[in-house]
Protein backbone atom coordinates (compact mmCIF):
# COMPACT_ATOMS: atom_id res chain seq x y z
CA UNK A 1 0.00 0.00 0.00
CA UNK A 2 1.43 3.54 -1.03
CA UNK A 3 1.35 6.60 1.00
CA UNK A 4 1.01 10.47 -0.10
CA UNK A 5 4.07 12.51 1.43
CA UNK A 6 3.02 16.15 1.18
CA UNK A 7 5.43 19.01 2.06
CA UNK A 8 3.20 22.11 2.55
CA UNK A 9 4.45 25.66 3.44
CA UNK A 10 5.10 26.85 0.07
CA UNK A 11 3.38 28.85 -2.58
CA UNK A 12 2.81 26.90 -5.62
CA UNK A 13 3.82 27.96 -9.36
CA UNK A 14 2.82 25.74 -12.26
CA UNK A 15 0.19 25.21 -15.43
CA UNK A 16 -1.16 21.92 -16.68
CA UNK A 17 -3.88 20.49 -18.62
CA UNK A 18 -6.41 18.62 -16.79
CA UNK A 19 -6.93 15.12 -17.98
CA UNK A 20 -10.28 13.71 -18.94
CA UNK A 21 -13.48 13.77 -17.52
CA UNK A 22 -14.51 10.51 -15.46
CA UNK A 23 -17.94 11.62 -14.74
CA UNK A 24 -18.26 11.58 -18.27
CA UNK A 25 -15.97 8.88 -20.21
CA UNK A 26 -17.49 6.48 -17.75
CA UNK A 27 -21.11 6.53 -19.25
CA UNK A 28 -19.53 7.18 -22.72
CA UNK A 29 -18.08 3.57 -22.55
CA UNK A 30 -21.42 2.27 -21.21
CA UNK A 31 -22.90 3.73 -24.46
CA UNK A 32 -20.34 2.13 -26.74
CA UNK A 33 -22.64 -0.98 -26.19
CA UNK A 34 -25.25 0.68 -28.54
CA UNK A 35 -22.31 1.33 -31.40
CA UNK A 36 -22.56 -1.23 -34.37
CA UNK A 37 -18.41 -0.60 -34.92
CA UNK A 38 -15.31 0.42 -33.41
CA UNK A 39 -15.26 2.98 -31.56
CA UNK A 40 -11.78 5.46 -30.80
CA UNK A 41 -12.08 7.70 -27.72
CA UNK A 42 -9.22 9.78 -27.36
CA UNK A 43 -8.66 12.27 -23.63
CA UNK A 44 -9.39 9.10 -21.49
CA UNK A 45 -8.28 9.39 -18.28
CA UNK A 46 -6.15 6.29 -16.70
CA UNK A 47 -7.75 5.48 -13.55
CA UNK A 48 -9.42 2.69 -11.82
CA UNK A 49 -13.02 3.20 -12.22
CA UNK A 50 -12.16 3.52 -16.12
CA UNK A 51 -10.00 -0.05 -15.72
CA UNK A 52 -13.73 -0.99 -14.29
CA UNK A 53 -15.80 -0.29 -16.99
CA UNK A 54 -13.62 -1.56 -19.55
CA UNK A 55 -13.16 -4.80 -17.60
CA UNK A 56 -17.38 -4.49 -17.60
CA UNK A 57 -17.03 -4.15 -21.72
CA UNK A 58 -15.07 -7.12 -22.17
CA UNK A 59 -17.15 -9.21 -19.75
CA UNK A 60 -20.25 -8.45 -22.01
CA UNK A 61 -18.04 -9.79 -25.35
CA UNK A 62 -16.62 -6.30 -26.55
CA UNK A 63 -12.75 -5.58 -27.52
CA UNK A 64 -11.83 -2.29 -24.99
CA UNK A 65 -8.40 -1.50 -24.70
CA UNK A 66 -6.73 1.55 -23.40
CA UNK A 67 -3.66 2.76 -24.51
CA UNK A 68 -2.36 5.87 -23.01
CA UNK A 69 -5.21 8.53 -23.54
CA UNK A 70 -6.82 6.39 -26.29
CA UNK A 71 -9.58 4.02 -25.78
CA UNK A 72 -10.26 1.34 -28.11
CA UNK A 73 -13.42 -0.02 -28.04
CA UNK A 74 -15.14 -3.38 -31.03
CA UNK A 75 -18.52 -3.63 -29.33
CA UNK A 76 -19.34 -5.98 -32.22
CA UNK A 77 -19.34 -9.17 -30.13
CA UNK A 78 -21.23 -8.00 -27.72
CA UNK A 79 -23.31 -10.65 -26.67
CA UNK A 80 -23.99 -10.69 -22.94
CA UNK A 81 -26.37 -9.08 -20.91
CA UNK A 82 -25.45 -9.62 -17.16
CA UNK A 83 -22.57 -7.91 -14.84
CA UNK A 84 -21.49 -9.66 -11.97
CA UNK A 85 -21.69 -8.71 -8.52
CA UNK A 86 -18.12 -8.22 -8.02
CA UNK A 87 -18.17 -5.99 -11.07
CA UNK A 88 -20.80 -4.05 -10.09
CA UNK A 89 -19.52 -3.58 -6.83
CA UNK A 90 -16.46 -2.12 -8.18
CA UNK A 91 -17.74 0.75 -9.49
CA UNK A 92 -20.17 2.85 -7.84
CA UNK A 93 -21.42 3.71 -11.40
CA UNK A 94 -21.52 0.23 -12.47
CA UNK A 95 -25.46 0.93 -12.75
CA UNK A 96 -24.69 3.12 -15.87
CA UNK A 97 -24.49 -0.46 -17.69
CA UNK A 98 -28.25 -0.99 -17.34
CA UNK A 99 -29.90 1.38 -19.85
CA UNK A 100 -27.47 0.30 -22.82
CA UNK A 101 -27.65 -3.39 -22.25
CA UNK A 102 -31.90 -2.82 -22.57
CA UNK A 103 -31.39 -0.78 -25.47
CA UNK A 104 -28.90 -3.79 -27.19
CA UNK A 105 -30.05 -6.78 -25.83
CA UNK A 106 -33.51 -6.10 -24.51
CA UNK A 107 -32.17 -7.73 -21.51
CA UNK A 108 -29.91 -6.84 -18.26
CA UNK A 109 -28.96 -8.96 -15.29
CA UNK A 110 -27.36 -6.97 -12.45
CA UNK A 111 -26.70 -6.06 -8.77
CA UNK A 112 -26.84 -3.75 -6.91
CA UNK A 113 -24.50 -0.97 -6.97
CA UNK A 114 -21.97 -1.41 -4.04
CA UNK A 115 -22.80 0.67 -0.85
CA UNK A 116 -20.17 4.01 -1.33
CA UNK A 117 -18.91 6.24 1.09
CA UNK A 118 -21.55 8.96 0.52
CA UNK A 119 -24.42 6.95 1.92
CA UNK A 120 -26.60 5.46 0.31
CA UNK A 121 -26.39 5.17 -3.28
CA UNK A 122 -30.20 4.40 -4.15
CA UNK A 123 -31.13 3.27 -7.88
CA UNK A 124 -34.90 3.98 -7.71
CA UNK A 125 -35.09 6.91 -10.16
CA UNK A 126 -33.18 4.80 -12.60
CA UNK A 127 -35.47 1.63 -12.58
CA UNK A 128 -38.38 4.18 -12.70
CA UNK A 129 -37.34 5.52 -15.89
CA UNK A 130 -36.65 2.08 -17.40
CA UNK A 131 -40.71 1.05 -16.33
CA UNK A 132 -41.21 3.83 -18.02
CA UNK A 133 -40.32 2.49 -21.60
CA UNK A 134 -41.75 -0.52 -20.66
CA UNK A 135 -39.63 -2.69 -19.08
CA UNK A 136 -40.28 -5.54 -17.00
CA UNK A 137 -38.21 -4.74 -13.80
CA UNK A 138 -37.71 -7.67 -10.87
CA UNK A 139 -35.64 -6.79 -7.81
CA UNK A 140 -35.50 -10.43 -6.30
CA UNK A 141 -31.70 -11.19 -5.77
CA UNK A 142 -30.33 -8.36 -7.76
CA UNK A 143 -31.77 -6.24 -11.20
CA UNK A 144 -33.42 -8.30 -13.57
CA UNK A 145 -34.73 -6.21 -16.69
CA UNK A 146 -36.67 -7.80 -19.98
CA UNK A 147 -38.01 -5.71 -22.52
CA UNK A 148 -37.11 -3.86 -25.22
CA UNK A 149 -37.91 -0.37 -24.48
CA UNK A 150 -40.65 1.95 -26.26
CA UNK A 151 -40.33 5.15 -26.16
CA UNK A 152 -42.05 7.32 -23.84
CA UNK A 153 -42.45 10.02 -21.11
CA UNK A 154 -40.29 9.62 -18.41
CA UNK A 155 -40.52 12.24 -15.07
CA UNK A 156 -37.64 12.33 -13.03
CA UNK A 157 -38.23 12.70 -9.45
CA UNK A 158 -34.87 14.45 -8.69
CA UNK A 159 -32.39 15.64 -11.43
CA UNK A 160 -29.97 12.84 -11.15
CA UNK A 161 -27.26 12.57 -13.51
CA UNK A 162 -27.17 8.69 -13.29
CA UNK A 163 -30.70 7.98 -13.90
CA UNK A 164 -30.56 10.58 -16.95
CA UNK A 165 -27.61 8.97 -18.15
CA UNK A 166 -29.32 5.75 -18.16
CA UNK A 167 -32.48 7.43 -19.28
CA UNK A 168 -30.75 8.34 -22.32
CA UNK A 169 -28.69 5.69 -23.42
CA UNK A 170 -31.95 3.37 -23.08
CA UNK A 171 -34.13 5.37 -25.34
CA UNK A 172 -31.44 5.66 -28.03
CA UNK A 173 -32.36 1.85 -28.07
CA UNK A 174 -36.37 2.40 -27.84
CA UNK A 175 -38.77 2.12 -30.55
CA UNK A 176 -40.48 5.84 -31.08
CA UNK A 177 -38.80 8.80 -29.39
CA UNK A 178 -38.84 9.56 -25.40
CA UNK A 179 -38.76 12.92 -23.65
CA UNK A 180 -37.06 12.71 -20.23
CA UNK A 181 -38.52 15.43 -18.04
CA UNK A 182 -36.50 17.43 -15.27
CA UNK A 183 -33.19 16.64 -16.62
CA UNK A 184 -29.93 17.01 -15.07
CA UNK A 185 -28.02 19.59 -16.22
CA UNK A 186 -24.41 18.58 -15.79
CA UNK A 187 -22.06 19.61 -18.28
CA UNK A 188 -21.41 15.27 -18.82
CA UNK A 189 -24.58 14.87 -20.19
CA UNK A 190 -23.54 17.28 -22.75
CA UNK A 191 -20.42 15.32 -23.30
CA UNK A 192 -22.79 12.27 -23.57
CA UNK A 193 -25.18 13.77 -26.00
CA UNK A 194 -22.44 15.17 -28.38
CA UNK A 195 -20.86 11.38 -28.41
CA UNK A 196 -23.95 9.94 -29.20
CA UNK A 197 -25.02 12.21 -32.03
CA UNK A 198 -21.70 11.79 -33.33
CA UNK A 199 -22.57 8.23 -33.94
CA UNK A 200 -25.57 8.81 -35.26
CA UNK A 201 -28.39 8.93 -32.72
CA UNK A 202 -30.93 11.86 -32.23
CA UNK A 203 -30.38 13.21 -28.83
CA UNK A 204 -31.59 16.73 -27.71
CA UNK A 205 -31.67 19.22 -25.02
CA UNK A 206 -28.74 18.29 -22.91
CA UNK A 207 -27.72 20.94 -20.31
CA UNK A 208 -31.70 21.79 -20.21
CA UNK A 209 -34.28 20.03 -17.62
CA UNK A 210 -35.89 18.32 -20.81
CA UNK A 211 -34.07 15.93 -23.26
CA UNK A 212 -35.76 14.49 -26.49
CA UNK A 213 -34.39 11.34 -27.59
CA UNK A 214 -35.27 9.20 -31.54
CA UNK A 215 -35.24 5.99 -30.66
CA UNK A 216 -34.68 3.05 -33.06
CA UNK A 217 -31.75 4.69 -35.17
CA UNK A 218 -28.61 2.24 -36.15
CA UNK A 219 -25.53 3.82 -34.61
CA UNK A 220 -22.11 3.22 -36.16
CA UNK A 221 -18.70 3.45 -34.76
CA UNK A 222 -17.21 6.57 -34.40
CA UNK A 223 -13.66 8.53 -32.92
CA UNK A 224 -14.64 11.31 -30.08
CA UNK A 225 -12.67 13.11 -27.71
CA UNK A 226 -13.89 13.58 -24.35
CA UNK A 227 -14.12 16.50 -21.93
CA UNK A 228 -11.70 17.84 -19.42
CA UNK A 229 -12.79 17.41 -15.96
CA UNK A 230 -14.05 19.80 -13.98
CA UNK A 231 -13.91 18.73 -10.75
CA UNK A 232 -10.10 17.55 -11.04
CA UNK A 233 -9.59 21.46 -11.61
CA UNK A 234 -11.93 22.18 -8.76
CA UNK A 235 -9.39 20.56 -6.79
CA UNK A 236 -6.16 22.15 -7.98
CA UNK A 237 -7.59 25.26 -7.96
CA UNK A 238 -8.42 24.57 -4.22
CA UNK A 239 -4.73 23.54 -3.78
CA UNK A 240 -3.53 26.84 -5.47
CA UNK A 241 -5.73 29.21 -3.34
CA UNK A 242 -4.68 27.07 0.10
CA UNK A 243 -0.94 27.18 -0.40
CA UNK A 244 -0.75 30.49 -2.34
CA UNK A 245 0.95 31.04 -5.10
CA UNK A 246 -0.06 30.77 -8.79
CA UNK A 247 -1.43 28.07 -10.75
CA UNK A 248 -2.67 27.78 -14.25
CA UNK A 249 -4.68 25.75 -15.79
CA UNK A 250 -6.14 24.29 -19.24
CA UNK A 251 -7.96 21.69 -21.00
CA UNK A 252 -11.72 22.53 -19.00
CA UNK A 253 -14.37 24.81 -19.99
CA UNK A 254 -14.63 27.36 -17.43
CA UNK A 255 -18.21 28.43 -17.53
CA UNK A 256 -18.72 24.41 -15.90
CA UNK A 257 -17.00 26.01 -13.16
CA UNK A 258 -18.41 29.09 -12.42
CA UNK A 259 -19.84 28.62 -9.18
CA UNK A 260 -16.33 27.68 -7.60
CA UNK A 261 -14.60 30.43 -9.23
CA UNK A 262 -16.98 32.89 -7.78
CA UNK A 263 -16.19 31.15 -4.42
CA UNK A 264 -12.31 31.11 -5.01
CA UNK A 265 -13.06 35.23 -5.94
CA UNK A 266 -15.20 35.97 -3.07
CA UNK A 267 -12.04 34.34 -0.91
CA UNK A 268 -9.55 36.82 -2.04
CA UNK A 269 -8.01 34.94 -5.01
CA UNK A 270 -7.40 36.90 -8.01
CA UNK A 271 -9.44 34.29 -10.74
CA UNK A 272 -9.10 35.15 -14.52
CA UNK A 273 -10.66 32.84 -16.70
CA UNK A 274 -10.16 32.74 -20.57
CA UNK A 275 -11.31 30.28 -23.42
CA UNK A 276 -8.14 28.41 -22.88
CA UNK A 277 -7.32 28.23 -19.60
CA UNK A 278 -7.84 29.43 -15.88
CA UNK A 279 -5.44 31.29 -13.80
CA UNK A 280 -5.68 31.86 -10.06
CA UNK A 281 -3.36 33.54 -8.08
CA UNK A 282 -3.14 34.39 -4.26
CA UNK A 283 -0.33 36.03 -1.86
CA UNK A 284 0.10 33.29 0.72
CA UNK A 285 0.61 36.55 3.34
CA UNK A 286 -2.65 37.40 2.72
CA UNK A 287 -5.27 35.49 4.07
CA UNK A 288 -8.60 33.80 2.49
CA UNK A 289 -11.64 35.16 3.52
CA UNK A 290 -14.13 33.15 4.47
CA UNK A 291 -17.21 32.69 2.55
CA UNK A 292 -20.88 32.80 3.78
CA UNK A 293 -22.67 30.20 2.82
CA UNK A 294 -22.03 27.02 0.57
CA UNK A 295 -24.77 25.03 -0.61
CA UNK A 296 -24.29 22.21 -2.69
CA UNK A 297 -27.13 21.90 -5.71
CA UNK A 298 -27.59 20.11 -9.04
CA UNK A 299 -26.13 21.75 -11.64
CA UNK A 300 -25.19 24.55 -12.65
CA UNK A 301 -25.44 25.22 -8.66
CA UNK A 302 -22.41 25.07 -6.45
CA UNK A 303 -20.82 21.06 -7.16
CA UNK A 304 -21.04 18.36 -4.41
CA UNK A 305 -17.74 17.53 -5.54
CA UNK A 306 -16.07 20.79 -5.16
CA UNK A 307 -17.48 20.62 -1.57
CA UNK A 308 -14.72 19.05 -0.02
CA UNK A 309 -11.66 20.40 -1.69
CA UNK A 310 -13.52 23.95 -0.90
CA UNK A 311 -13.80 23.10 2.58
CA UNK A 312 -10.15 22.03 2.99
CA UNK A 313 -9.00 25.59 1.37
CA UNK A 314 -11.05 27.57 3.66
CA UNK A 315 -10.25 25.87 6.83
CA UNK A 316 -7.13 28.60 6.73
CA UNK A 317 -9.41 31.63 6.32
CA UNK A 318 -10.70 35.12 8.50
CA UNK A 319 -13.85 34.21 9.05
CA UNK A 320 -16.82 31.43 9.53
CA UNK A 321 -18.03 29.44 6.48
CA UNK A 322 -20.79 27.36 6.81
CA UNK A 323 -21.62 24.56 4.34
CA UNK A 324 -24.98 23.30 3.53
CA UNK A 325 -24.01 19.69 1.66
CA UNK A 326 -27.82 19.27 -0.27
CA UNK A 327 -26.87 15.85 -2.31
CA UNK A 328 -25.66 13.20 -0.12
CA UNK A 329 -25.85 11.78 3.69
CA UNK A 330 -22.24 11.35 4.24
CA UNK A 331 -20.06 13.73 2.61
CA UNK A 332 -18.33 15.30 5.59
CA UNK A 333 -15.62 12.45 6.27
CA UNK A 334 -12.87 14.52 5.12
CA UNK A 335 -13.44 16.91 8.52
CA UNK A 336 -12.22 14.43 11.12
CA UNK A 337 -9.23 14.72 9.47
CA UNK A 338 -8.80 18.19 8.80
CA UNK A 339 -9.34 18.20 12.61
CA UNK A 340 -6.00 16.51 13.06
CA UNK A 341 -4.77 19.03 10.73
CA UNK A 342 -6.01 21.63 13.14
CA UNK A 343 -9.26 22.98 11.22
CA UNK A 344 -12.03 24.11 13.46
CA UNK A 345 -15.28 22.48 12.18
CA UNK A 346 -18.50 21.40 13.51
CA UNK A 347 -21.20 19.41 11.49
CA UNK A 348 -24.38 18.79 12.15
CA UNK A 349 -26.27 16.00 9.72
CA UNK A 350 -26.04 18.25 6.24
CA UNK A 351 -24.56 21.22 7.76
CA UNK A 352 -20.74 22.06 8.62
CA UNK A 353 -19.26 25.48 10.15
CA UNK A 354 -15.99 25.87 9.40
CA UNK A 355 -13.92 28.43 11.94
CA UNK A 356 -10.95 29.82 9.84
CA UNK A 357 -7.91 29.35 11.64
CA UNK A 358 -4.43 30.91 10.29
CA UNK A 359 -3.10 27.92 9.73
CA UNK A 360 -3.23 24.08 9.24
CA UNK A 361 -0.36 22.01 9.96
CA UNK A 362 1.05 18.68 8.72
CA UNK A 363 -0.48 15.50 10.34
CA UNK A 364 -0.84 12.00 9.13
CA UNK A 365 -4.43 12.04 7.32
CA UNK A 366 -6.40 8.97 5.44
CA UNK A 367 -8.61 9.40 2.45
CA UNK A 368 -12.22 7.98 3.23
CA UNK A 369 -13.67 8.86 -0.46
CA UNK A 370 -12.12 10.54 -3.30
CA UNK A 371 -13.04 14.10 -3.21
CA UNK A 372 -12.22 13.74 0.27
CA UNK A 373 -8.70 12.37 -0.80
CA UNK A 374 -8.20 15.31 -2.87
CA UNK A 375 -9.45 18.09 0.05
CA UNK A 376 -6.56 16.22 1.83
CA UNK A 377 -4.20 16.68 -0.37
CA UNK A 378 -4.96 20.36 -1.00
CA UNK A 379 -5.44 21.34 2.66
CA UNK A 380 -1.65 19.34 2.91
CA UNK A 381 0.22 22.34 1.00
CA UNK A 382 -1.38 25.10 2.55
CA UNK A 383 -0.26 23.25 6.01
CA UNK A 384 2.94 24.29 7.76
CA UNK A 385 5.28 21.14 7.98
CA UNK A 386 4.62 17.56 6.27
CA UNK A 387 1.55 15.44 5.76
CA UNK A 388 1.45 11.85 5.16
CA UNK A 389 -1.90 10.98 3.06
CA UNK A 390 -3.14 7.62 2.52
CA UNK A 391 -6.61 5.72 1.60
CA UNK A 392 -5.01 6.63 -1.98
CA UNK A 393 -7.11 3.51 -3.51
CA UNK A 394 -9.81 6.73 -3.46
CA UNK A 395 -8.07 8.67 -4.50
CA UNK A 396 -7.14 6.58 -7.99
CA UNK A 397 -9.84 6.20 -8.63
CA UNK A 398 -10.44 9.97 -10.10
CA UNK A 399 -6.89 11.52 -9.82
CA UNK A 400 -4.70 10.33 -12.58
CA UNK A 401 -1.77 10.49 -10.49
CA UNK A 402 -2.75 13.11 -8.23
CA UNK A 403 1.05 13.59 -7.60
CA UNK A 404 2.24 14.36 -10.91
CA UNK A 405 -0.06 17.02 -11.21
CA UNK A 406 0.50 18.51 -7.79
CA UNK A 407 4.71 18.59 -8.68
CA UNK A 408 3.91 20.52 -11.97
CA UNK A 409 2.11 23.20 -10.09
CA UNK A 410 5.67 23.09 -7.99
CA UNK A 411 4.06 21.09 -5.05
CA UNK A 412 6.99 19.15 -3.04
CA UNK A 413 4.82 15.34 -2.91
CA UNK A 414 6.17 11.84 -3.48
CA UNK A 415 4.67 8.85 -3.11
CA UNK A 416 6.28 6.13 -1.62
CA UNK A 417 5.49 2.48 -0.16
CA UNK A 418 4.24 2.45 3.17
C1 LIG B 1 -22.95 11.54 -10.28
O1 LIG B 1 -23.32 10.51 -9.38
C2 LIG B 1 -21.44 11.64 -10.17
N1 LIG B 1 -20.83 10.37 -10.56
C3 LIG B 1 -21.04 11.99 -8.73
O2 LIG B 1 -19.64 12.17 -8.71
C4 LIG B 1 -21.71 13.31 -8.35
O3 LIG B 1 -21.43 13.60 -7.00
C5 LIG B 1 -23.23 13.19 -8.54
O4 LIG B 1 -23.53 12.80 -9.90
C6 LIG B 1 -23.96 14.51 -8.27
O5 LIG B 1 -23.46 15.49 -9.13
C7 LIG B 1 -20.72 10.06 -11.86
O6 LIG B 1 -21.15 10.80 -12.73
C8 LIG B 1 -20.06 8.75 -12.18
P1 LIG B 1 -27.10 11.49 -8.69
P2 LIG B 1 -24.84 9.94 -9.40
O7 LIG B 1 -27.89 10.33 -9.19
O8 LIG B 1 -25.35 9.90 -10.79
C9 LIG B 1 -30.24 10.67 -5.29
C10 LIG B 1 -17.44 11.81 -7.98
O9 LIG B 1 -16.86 12.15 -6.94
N2 LIG B 1 -30.74 9.57 -6.13
O10 LIG B 1 -27.17 12.79 -9.45
O11 LIG B 1 -24.87 8.68 -8.63
C11 LIG B 1 -28.87 10.39 -4.71
O12 LIG B 1 -28.99 9.65 -3.51
C12 LIG B 1 -18.85 11.26 -7.91
O13 LIG B 1 -16.95 11.89 -9.13
C13 LIG B 1 -31.92 8.92 -5.74
O14 LIG B 1 -32.53 9.23 -4.73
O15 LIG B 1 -25.57 11.07 -8.58
C14 LIG B 1 -28.31 11.77 -4.46
O16 LIG B 1 -28.80 12.25 -3.23
C15 LIG B 1 -19.34 11.15 -6.48
N3 LIG B 1 -32.37 7.89 -6.52
C16 LIG B 1 -28.91 12.61 -5.58
O17 LIG B 1 -30.01 11.84 -6.12
C17 LIG B 1 -31.72 7.50 -7.66
O18 LIG B 1 -32.21 6.56 -8.35
C18 LIG B 1 -27.95 12.93 -6.71
O19 LIG B 1 -27.45 11.71 -7.16
C19 LIG B 1 -30.53 8.17 -8.03
C20 LIG B 1 -30.06 9.21 -7.25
Amino acid sequence: MSVMYLRGGTPLEGELSVHGAKNSVLPILAACLLARGPVVLHNCPRLTDVTAALGILRRLGCRAEQEGHTITVDPSGAAGCSVSEEQMRAMRSSIIFLGPLLARMGEAHLTYPGGCELGPRPIDLHLAAIRAMGCQVNEELGIHCQGRPKGGEVQLGLPSVGATENAILCAVGASGSTTIANAAREPEIGDLQSFLNRLGAEVRGAGSSTITVEGGRTLSGGEFTVMGDRIVAATLLSAGAAAGGRVRLSGVDWRHLATVLSVLHQAGCRVESRLEYVELERDRDVPLKAVPTIRTAPYPGFPTDAQAPIMAALAASQGCTLFVETMFDSRYRHVPELIRMGADITTEGRVALVRGTDRLRGARVEAADLRGGGALAAAALGAEGTTILSGLNHIDRGYEGLEEMLRALGADVERREA
